[in-house]
């Protein structure tokens, strides 16, 4: 009798422990886990860190950007992360691109916005040994490793020679740009300088900044057809300028005296130009940029030699495009 007792007991004395043993193991195991640095985990799973930055987050035509790279890094295990600010802040800007340099990225897409600002900075990233591409915007004079995106001085000259075409070679042009101070946008308003210059019946008579807000640039369309109501033309630079010239003309003036060139090809934009609010439109490739600067950043990486600089393709769409040239966007996003 005793004896069974003493075996029952080593029994649950022995389950006991083998139970505390399991659970002592398990959290253990968890603890440590939960410590690693989220980069450890990553480099089991993933081939490469790598992050976007855009100037603005939550911006559509920079999601479309997001979802080419996350296309493009899913096919490579990579580790995508799409950091910047929530609105256009260039110091935030330039303040993710320190972080991410600092938390040891295999590389960093971004924009290069401004020589002053962006320079000296993807200068000192890329000298530490962390590669960047310039996407969208290229910062030519820096030691980026290549610049994937619009040739941005021909697709505002392409806009200048289509509202000369558009408007007969008669138009007073107000321009509402996504910032006086950025290379892209300088370069857009270069472009369609140059593109209308020596034509006699085109007249710029008015030009402000929209910080690449939809509300700031209907603001400035409203104060311009206010001091300006010569003016018979816009020209909106960057993807929410269009649209919101488009909600200022529709309520305040009648829409068949007004020309408006837009710039990309979102949904609101399109919209526009089905009502004929917006005549035209450039168009860009963002998807395009994103899917390819992963991809050429792999190159690089892997030692490969990549073009210095790619222009994705740009063009003008009118309503008589529309249903053909969208189904060619959708076959690109796919
Ligand atoms: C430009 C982007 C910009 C966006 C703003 C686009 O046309 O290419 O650089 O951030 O407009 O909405």
């Amino acid at each position: 009798m005793g004896s069974r007792w003493s075996v029952l007991a080593y029994v649950v004395g022995a389950v006991c422990f083998v139970i505390s043993c399991s659970i002592a193991v398990f959290y253990g195991y968890k603890v440590l886990t939960h410590q690693l640095p989220i980069e450890n985990k990553a480099q089991a799973k993933y081939q490469y860190h790598f992050v976007l930055v855009p100037e603005e987050l939550d911006n559509e035509y920079w999601r479309l950007v997001e979802k080419g790279a996350r296309a493009a890094a899913m096919q490579n295990h990579v580790l995508l992360e799409y950091v910047g600010p929530e609105q256009a802040n260039i110091d935030d800007h330039l303040k993710t691109i320190q972080m991410s340099a600092a938390s040891k990225v295999d590389g960093i897409m971004t924009q290069g916005l401004s020589d002053q600002q962006f320079t000296p900075l993807i200068n000192r990233v890329v000298e530490k040994g962390i590669p960047v591409i310039t996407v969208d915007t290229d910062a030519a004079n820096s030691k980026r490793l290549a610049y994937i995106g619009t040739d941005n001085y021909f697709s505002g000259y392409m806009a200048g020679k289509a509202l000369i075409a558009d408007t007969n070679g008669k138009a007073n042009v107000a321009i509402i740009t996504g910032s006086f101070y950025k290379n892209h946008q300088q370069q857009r308003v270069k472009g369609f300088e140059d593109a209308v210059k020596s034509e006699p019946g085109i007249h710029i008579v008015a030009e402000e900044e929209s910080n690449i807000s939809r509300v700031r640039a209907a603001e400035k369309a409203y104060q311009i057809l206010q001091s300006h109501p010569e003016v018979t033309a816009f020209f909106g630079t960057s993807a929410l300028d269009g649209i919101g010239i488009a909600e200022v003309v529709e309520k305040y003036k009648s829409k068949d005296h007004l020309y408006i060139m837009g710039f990309d090809n979102l949904p609101e934009t399109i919209a526009y130009i089905r009502k004929g609010t917006i005549q035209a439109t450039v168009v860009q490739q963002p998807f395009q940029m994103g899917y390819d600067a992963v991809n050429m950043m792999i190159d690089i990486i892997k030692g490969r030699e990549v073009q210095t600089v790619v222009h994705t393709n740009t063009r003008i769409m009118r309503a008589k495009d529309l249903t053909k040239l969208q189904q060619e966007d959708l076959e690109g996003v796919r």
